[in-house]
């Protein structure tokens, strides 16, 4: 047996372990799923690794024209119904509804964009040294896989601005795939998912935004959240602010261990201007987080990488 396989092995038989759950005293259920869940990550880093150290020649080729029947001996195949959707859509999916429930429109964000919605209509000056904090990926010809969920502001804000004529608020979220030129770790990927969110009206407060990232994260989590903020620097925002969550009892987290969830603010006037709704008249605030971490919270994974691995025992522990 080669090490993938015993590793394998290894993790078959750890699953086997978990319909010994119901058999712990109570007291002691948490600790002991606690331990498990820990080898079972301890065991599928390995199970990466070792995939990912395999030269092309040590695996074996599939032949395309068998028969694609559901086969013991063929790990390779599997039945239709063994198939599911991947964590992040799932996610995705999760808090897309929790937005809708609270009023949110929803507009998906795009995967390729311009200078001028990356930078210039959320108020980066020309050549300010923030605009190398997003470390942008640009193609040839200049177009710009965005950064950042923000490059769609200027747009929801001019699809939405009839809401003001009619004297309703905007109130949008948008979720998407966010690319940046990261040295790939444990906690950074160049590919990801935020969610943005947009809100307009007459007179909208900083308060009511916390309100609503206390609620929308609560909602996700399932339970009530201490949140902390801290200030923070956008150029599209004043003021701006790093809005933290308590990491919950549940999910392992010891009082006082906040963890920034999200970038957020009052919206920028000229942001405001450049989409052509009249500061002086309209207030908004803005908020934008990563998608994965609030995933990884939610289970406990401590790799950001495993979602962009394909790597089939990682998901197949969310069928
Ligand atoms: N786009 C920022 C980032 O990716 C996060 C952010 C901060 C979004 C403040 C916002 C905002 O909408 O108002 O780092």
């Amino acid at each position: 047996m080669d090490e993938l396989e015993k590793l394998k092995k290894e993790l078959k038989d750890l699953n086997a372990e978990y319909a010994k759950i119901k058999d712990v005293p109570a007291e002691k259920r948490s600790e002991f799923g606690k331990e498990l869940n820990a080898k079972k990550m301890a065991i599928l880093d390995k199970i990466m690794k070792a995939e990912e150290a395999r030269t092309d020649a040590e695996v074996a080729p599939i032949d395309i024209t068998a028969p694609c029947a559901p086969n013991e001996d063929l790990p390779e195949f599997y039945d239709t119904l063994d198939g599911s959707r991947h964590p992040l859509t799932k996610e995705l999916d999760n808090v897309r509804v929790i937005y809708q429930s609270m009023g949110f429109d929803v507009v998906e964000s795009r995967q390729l964009d311009d200078e001028y919605h990356m930078f210039d209509s959320l108020n980066f000056a020309k050549e300010h040294p923030a605009r190398d904090g997003y470390d942008t990926f640009r193609t040839e010809e200049g177009f710009i896989p965005p950064a950042h969920t923000s490059t769609m502001q200027n747009r929801v804000l001019k699809q939405f601005k009839h809401k003001l004529d009619e004297g309703k608020a905007i109130a949008v979220a948008v979720p998407g795939r966010v690319y940046r030129n990261e040295d790939v770790d444990a906690t950074h990927e160049h590919t990801f998912y935020q969610c943005e969110g947009v809100y307009v009206s007459e007179d909208c407060t900083l308060g009511q935004m916390l309100g609503i990232l206390r609620d929308f994260f609560e909602k996700y989590y399932g339970q009530k959240l201490n949140i902390r903020t801290q200030p923070g620097y956008f150029p599209f925002t004043e003021p701006s602010l790093e809005f933290m969550i308590e990491k919950p009892k549940s999910l392992g987290g010891k009082k006082g261990d906040f963890l920034e969830m999200l970038g957020c603010g009052m919206i920028h006037p000229n942001v405001l201007k450049m989409a052509g709704i009249d500061p002086t008249k309209y207030h908004g605030f803005a908020w934008g987080g990563g998608i994965d971490r609030l995933v990884m919270l939610k289970y406990g994974l401590k790799d950001v990488r495993y979602f962009e691995s394909g790597n089939l025992n990682f998901l197949r522990n969310f069928r």
